[in-house]
């Protein structure tokens, strides 16, 4: 007996639409109540759009990362990197990465982050306006690639305009013409990265990219893949995270002001949550090598699957109360970062970056205030990102007298 494919209701618009990307919430609460392993005709995807679910694709080998990325062709004649290869190559590709990202690597960068936080809020203008996504999301991404690769002040503008042009490629619906324009900037960005490689391996400069290069378990394709793979998959998430914290935190004033007295484990706590309601990386794609039967239905071998991570994210049957703020939530055990063999390498980091940020700001800045109106989503479904976030700093800023925070150096 075959059952008739499940069709969103007319009131919801689907998640991929132009009119639905703004806010997919309420499409993926209905797919995940009525039909959480949804055949999606327009797309051909399978959604799977339960937390269960989610960790069983994240975490069960029969759900290939590999097949899964198979249609992200590239030209930079890059070998596949960890992201779209599985067990047990991946192992051998992912392991060295920790030289780059791992805890121990990030943990030293802890105390010149700080530093680079504070000379960033230094400069925005006492009591006026600035955009949170262009005048702190990309600036704080670029300083902490400065960190992780020794980027030379002066080459910072040349390295954010590359991670921003070959960022298209984190879209996997993007227009074949903007595609194709990702690609040849993906190449341009291993270019530039192989000539800064060789230039600060030469100069005896000591980051966890040289560490990184220095290690002989990766051909020097592979290493320049991790390289790229961390651009590209980190650069902007990173960056488009700031505005869409802000968006989620500046109208819950108790939040605020929770936030801007937090201490290191409570800062961290918040990010997770902030990233829970509004993960950057919204879905995954993963194929199945097998008849796959999952709590919410039933996949055949070779179905194309999204994991939808900001779904699963929001299920009651996890979070209580899934759709609130509560920068304390613990424990927090959401997909924003993934979860199993590929779970994001860069997780340490990004919550010492952010855990760094976002006290110091509205710290500074208690009176900060987000805009009235409806944010302004753009219609890129990876990373999910404001296209802007103005932002009214609200007066002079509480002098902190260049006192390093308490997180400095202590990560
Ligand atoms: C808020 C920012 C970020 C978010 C939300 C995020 C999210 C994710 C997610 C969901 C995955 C898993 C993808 C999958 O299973 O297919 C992932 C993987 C990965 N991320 Fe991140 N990421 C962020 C920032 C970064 C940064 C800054 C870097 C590098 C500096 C980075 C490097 C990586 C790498 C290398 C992987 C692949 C891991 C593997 O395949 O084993 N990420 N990230």
């Amino acid at each position: 007996m075959t059952t008739a494919p499940v069709r969103l209701p007319e009131h919801l618009i689907h998640p991929f639409a132009p009119a639905g990307r703004a806010n997919p919430h309420p499409a993926y609460r209905w797919l995940r109540a009525n039909d959480p392993v949804h055949h999606d005709a327009a797309s051909g995807l399978w959604l799977v759009t339960a937390h269960a679910d989610c960790v069983t694709v994240l975490r069960d080998p029969r759900f290939s990362a590999a097949q899964g990325q198979r249609e992200r062709t590239r030209d930079d004649a890059l070998p596949p990197s960890m992201l779209t290869t599985d067990p047990p190559d991946h192992h051998r590709l992912r392991a060295p990465g920790a030289l780059l990202l791992g805890p121990a690597a990030v943990r030293p960068l802890a105390e010149g982050l700080g530093a680079d936080v504070d000379a960033l809020l230094d400069r925005l203008p006492p009591g006026g306006r600035i955009d949170a996504v262009a005048d702190l999301g990309r600036p704080l991404a670029t300083a902490v690639y400065a960190r992780l690769f020794g980027l030379p002040a002066g080459e910072l503008k040349r390295f954010e305009a590359l991670a921003r042009a070959a960022s298209v490629n984190l879209d996997p619906m993007v227009a074949p013409a903007r595609a194709a324009l990702g690609r040849s900037a993906a190449g341009a960005l291993t270019h530039y990265l192989d000539g800064h490689t060789a230039r600060a391996t030469a100069a005896g400069v000591r980051v966890p990219l040289t560490a990184l290069a220095a290690d002989d378990r990766l051909s020097r394709g592979e290493m320049l893949g991790i390289l790229n793979l961390a651009v590209i998959g980190g650069w902007q998430p990173l960056a488009e995270f700031i505005g869409n914290a802000l968006h989620l935190l500046l109208p819950d004033r108790t939040a605020v002001a929770s936030l801007a007295g937090a201490d290191e484990d409570a800062a961290r706590l918040a990010v997770d949550e902030l990233l829970r309601l509004e993960a950057p990386i919204p879905f995954t794609a993963r194929v199945t090598t097998d008849r796959v039967a999952l709590d919410g239905g039933v996949l055949p071998p070779g179905a194309r699957v999204l994991a939808v991570l900001t779904a699963a994210n929001r299920d009651p049957e996890v979070f209580a109360d899934p759709d609130a703020l509560r920068l304390d939530r613990s424990p927090n055990p959401h997909l924003g970062f993934g979860g199993g063999p590929h779970f994001c390498l860069a997780a340490p980091l990004v919550r010492q970056t952010a855990a760094l940020l976002l006290p110091r700001l509205v710290g500074r800045f208690p009176a900060l205030r987000g805009p009235s109106g409806a944010p302004d989503w753009d219609q890129c479904l990876v990373p999910r990102r404001l296209r802007a976030f103005p932002v009214d700093l609200g007066g002079r800023p509480v002098h902190v007298g260049g006192r390093p925070n308490d997180l400095g150096g202590e990560l």
